[in-house]
């Protein structure tokens, strides 16, 4: 038989209701007439807590009722006379359904972050990590009802790409070919076409060029998927393997780009604020004691509007009061993380989505301004993040496009197809990315976006 989940027990409290609880141990508390269990199924942050009166059950079975260990037990849900929870189950048989020895890594508390992630095979059965992946769980689900509500096409584009004109970062090269052993050509060189797709390939950095030619044939859509980059950024907001929500609108100029992505992460922060409030609650207490007003605050306010020079006119006018930065400051540089936080928080104590950007420090595809230096770019800027998304109005006009990118020298004869867009029907739109875990690390207050994705890929850890 399928167990009640605890979350349902303690949301419509049946008292006196016969039932059966399955999960697993977290703490032990014993005094001589009774043993108090807390017992987690993942269901929610709060615990079930298990009355065992001496004699109930056996003493083999009392002593392996140890942390980490999986129970079923039977019993009577009766109102707590405790403080800290409204029911608790008063027991009257327990099997053991799988020990756990005194080896199991998550005795008690207090571990450290860099502990966890050396054992994060068994980190989601420590609290925080509960809150932080039913939380994850929430917001993917609060992206695909948004979009979904709004009548945009989710659209599957592909991890394997032949083409690296996107820019945006290093590449995983893809290859079934023997490493130890690799086919050259008449050159010298590795002959991809003795390669598993016969050209060299790599994993995508981003779905947007796909996603182009979707949104100039459905009209508005979104990717959801993972996205790779080999960068060696070792920082608490850089990941090798990280998820992306990248919508694409056609007819949408920056300014409608703007409000969708401004209504898009209030929406998603609304409904963690809705729907996740006990595990905000927790790690509200544990992680940062501002989460929820933090939330509360980007919801209920305007984001600030700004071009980049206007921004940089701020630093530099910060700089020449004293303020220190470790990267210099000047029109033209690509933002710091210290930079971007600087007008956040210190600033302007908002978000801010900044735009306009010389065109030096972004990609190739964006719409080009009249004054021929900048781009209609935007970057949403988050207090603790930084950089939350990135887009842009794309650059629409074939001509433009074409001798941007020859200026730039990107190779584009594998680009073809992305061209085509411009040559038949071409039309204004726009889009942007969303790093998923750059939200997941807002929404949940942690530090360290290795905290926030089950199983982090950072240069040098692949493990589990
Ligand atoms: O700014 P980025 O590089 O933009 C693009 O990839 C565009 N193709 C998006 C578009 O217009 N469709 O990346 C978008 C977002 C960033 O703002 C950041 O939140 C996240 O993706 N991101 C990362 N998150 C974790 N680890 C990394 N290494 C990331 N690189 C980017
Ligand atoms: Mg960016």
């Amino acid at each position: 038989m399928v167990p009640q989940r605890i979350s349902s027990m303690f949301a419509n409290p049946e008292i006196g209701k016969q039932v059966v609880v399955k999960g697993w141990v977290r703490t032990r508390r014993d005094s001589k007439q009774v043993s108090f269990v807390a017992l987690n199924d993942g269901s929610t942050v709060n615990n079930m807590q298990i009355v065992v009166d001496a004699g109930k059950v056996s003493e083999d079975v009392m002593k392996r009722i140890t942390t980490g260990a999986c129970l079923s037990v039977k019993g009577q849900l009766v109102a707590s006379q405790g403080k800290g929870q409204t029911v608790e189950v008063q027991a009257e048989s327990i099997e053991i359904l799988g020990d756990a020895d005194a080896t199991f890594p998550l005795q008690k508390k207090g571990h450290t972050w860099e502990y966890l992630r050396e054992v994060a095979h068994l980190r989601p059965r420590a609290t925080t990590f509960g809150a932080v992946f039913r939380i994850r769980n929430q917001m993917a689900f609060a992206i695909h009802k948004f979009f979904h509500d709004k009548g945009f096409v989710y659209f599957h584009t592909p991890l394997i790409t032949g083409s690296d004109c996107e820019g945006a970062g290093q590449m995983f090269q893809v290859t079934t070919l023997d490493l130890q052993n690799l086919p050259k050509n008449e050159e010298g060189k590795v002959d991809y076409t003795q390669d598993f797709f016969g050209v060299p390939t790599s994993l995508t950095v981003s779905g947007q060029l796909e996603g182009e030619l979707a949104a100039t044939a459905l009209g508005q859509i979104y990717t959801f998927g993972p996205t790779f980059r080999a960068e060696r950024s070792n920082t608490p907001r850089h990941l090798a393997e990280f998820w992306m929500i990248e919508p694409e609108m056609a007819f949408y100029d920056i300014v409608d780009n703007m409000d969708l992505a401004e209504e898009f992460i209030k929406f998603c922060v609304q409904w963690a604020l809705d729907h996740c409030m006990e595990d905000l609650e927790f790690l509200n207490k544990m992680i940062d004691k501002e989460l929820i007003e933090s939330l509360k605050f980007v919801t209920s306010h305007d984001f600030v509007r700004l071009p980049y020079t206007e921004g940089i006119k701020i630093l530099e006018e910060a700089v020449a009061k004293g303020r220190k930065f470790e990267f210099p400051v000047f029109w033209g540089c690509d933002l710091a993380s210290e930079h971007e936080r600087y007008l956040v928080e210190e600033h302007f104590k908002k978000p801010v989505i900044l735009t306009d950007y010389p065109k030096e420090i972004k990609a190739f595809y964006m719409k080009q301004n009249e004054d021929g230096k900048t781009v209609r770019a935007m970057d949403v800027l988050f207090p603790r993040i930084g950089e939350i998304i990135g887009g842009s109005e794309r650059e629409a006009d074939y001509g433009k496009l074409m001798q941007r990118i020859e200026e730039l020298n990107i190779p584009m004869k594998d680009m073809w197809w992305y061209l085509d867009t411009r040559k038949y029907g071409s039309c204004p739109h726009s889009g942007f990315g969303l790093g998923f875990e750059r939200l997941i690390l807002f929404v949940t207050g942690m530090a360290n976006i290795r905290d926030v994705i089950p199983f982090p890929r950072t240069p040098g850890h692949a493990e589990f």
